[in-house]
């Protein structure tokens, strides 16, 4: 009976053909896209594979036009620039208030029609559709949630150490001192500004905590810029310094993560595209390399999303690619491939996160946890809480205060306060 073809499977025969032929018929004309990422270290380069062998499958041509530079300060540099000279490329990996202010210069595409097809307001979370659209409009597209406020940590230099993963800030000293007495660096640490302020903002949220980290990094209310709590921050970050090992000035973030990976250095605070690397190097997170959520952040969540705004072509077979790009970030299939190798947890709700590691699925957890508790809050580290302008300011001021010795807390907190004020 086997091989007889009944109807039915003649009918699915000719169905898989139709199927094949539409996918390559789906290889239309095809358009162009010019893609701008900073994604250049292992992990993120894998990750923006796939996106590019996404965009190729529906026969649309990846421009890859790629700004090294962790945190994306070149990229966006060079993005002003391209901007301004009238020839912006046709996707950028911009976030949070910065789309806004892209938005409010007119030059941004808008993305309605592929979000009502493809159901986006039912499919993301409020508190990211709200970042991804101008005057209701949407005029960029989320790729995946990242978690920042991570510790990460070598097992067995912990062991040799004798030391336990800290859960608190004054646990974290007690590790890093029994860290150092081994013979380990305590803390893997890339100094570069973006850096600085990525450890600073989990101080901020692990000593003040979310109501506080709100207060003062978010609305930047200037009653909590200078007050106690912000002195006590300010004077736990630069301890962390004491930790750090001569070469850090500079230190590219994946090479801090490497270094824990080897088990050259015991912990480093950073958010989970360093999972990207460790994946990357064919270990395991949450076993090889340890996470747990930075020192008393565990019932909190920074969130950092990452995405791409389209920018107004006058070419339509580059504006239809756009919008093929548009539509396949947003597609299960991609969510899952793509943040298996960024080391995010897809954007997308409802995911089946079953291929995930341990870290990915605590992240997931908490995102919707820390949500309904109001301790979901947005990386200002990462562009996701301020405007450009007052983000820049305020980390300038958080990386000459850890890098120059004589600089007070005080003195710190009020060049912060004055920062805050930028407009
Ligand atoms: C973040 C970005 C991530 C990651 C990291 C290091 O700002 O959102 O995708 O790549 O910088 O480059």
């Amino acid at each position: 009976m086997k091989n007889i073809p009944t109807p039915t499977r003649v009918l699915h025969v000719v169905a898989a053909a139709a199927a094949l032929l539409g996918t390559s018929l789906a290889a239309h004309a095809g358009g162009e896209v010019e893609v701008l990422h900073y994604w250049t270290s292992g992990g993120e380069a894998r990750a923006a594979a796939s996106l590019k062998a996404t965009l190729q499958a529906k026969g649309d041509t990846w421009k890859d036009f790629a700004v090294a530079g962790g945190g994306g300060d070149s990229a966006m540099t060079v993005l002003k620039s391209r901007v301004l000279s009238g020839n912006p490329p046709a996707a950028a990996q911009i976030k949070g208030p910065s789309i806004q202010e892209w938005a409010s210069e007119g030059v941004l595409a808008n993305l309605d029609d592929v979000a009502k097809a493809n159901n986006w307001d039912a499919l993301l979370p409020k508190v990211v559709s709200d970042v991804m659209k101008y005057k209701g409009s949407y005029v960029a597209v989320p790729v995946n949630v990242h978690r920042v406020n991570w510790l990460w940590a070598n097992p067995q230099a912990l062991q040799k150490a004798g030391a336990k993963m800290p859960t608190t800030w004054d646990e974290f000293f007690v590790t890093a001192e029994a860290l150092k007495k081994a013979g380990i660096i305590p803390v893997a640490h890339g100094g570069q500004p973006w850096q600085d302020f990525t450890t600073f903002e989990a101080v901020a949220l692990g000593v003040g905590g979310p109501e506080f980290y709100k207060k003062a990094l978010v609305h930047l209310e200037p009653a909590s810029l200078k007050s106690p709590t912000m002195l006590k921050i300010l004077t736990t970050f630069k301890h962390v310094k004491d930790f750090t090992d001569k070469n850090a000035p500079g230190r590219d973030w994946n090479l801090a993560t490497a270094m824990v990976i080897k088990g050259e250095a015991g912990m480093q605070i950073m958010g989970d595209w360093a999972k990207g690397e460790i994946v990357a190097a064919g270990k395991v997170p949450g076993k090889d390399v340890l996470c747990a959520a930075a020192p008393g952040t565990a019932n909190s969540f920074t969130f950092n999303v990452d995405s791409f705004a389209m920018f107004k072509l006058k070419n339509k077979a580059n504006e239809q690619a756009q919008k093929d790009m548009a539509t396949a970030i947003m597609a299960p299939e991609f969510q899952e491939t793509f943040n298996l190798a960024k080391g995010s947890i897809p954007v997308r709700l409802n995911m089946d996160m079953s291929k995930f590691d341990a870290c990915a699925k605590l992240s997931a957890h908490d995102f919707v946890s820390t949500a309904k508790t109001n301790s979901l809050v947005p990386s200002i580290a990462h562009g996701m809480a301020v405007s450009s302008a007052a983000q820049g300011a305020i980390q300038d001021v958080v990386s000459q205060y850890w890098n120059t010795d004589n600089m007070t807390a005080q003195q710190a907190m009020d060049r912060l306060a004055d920062a805050a004020k930028t407009k």
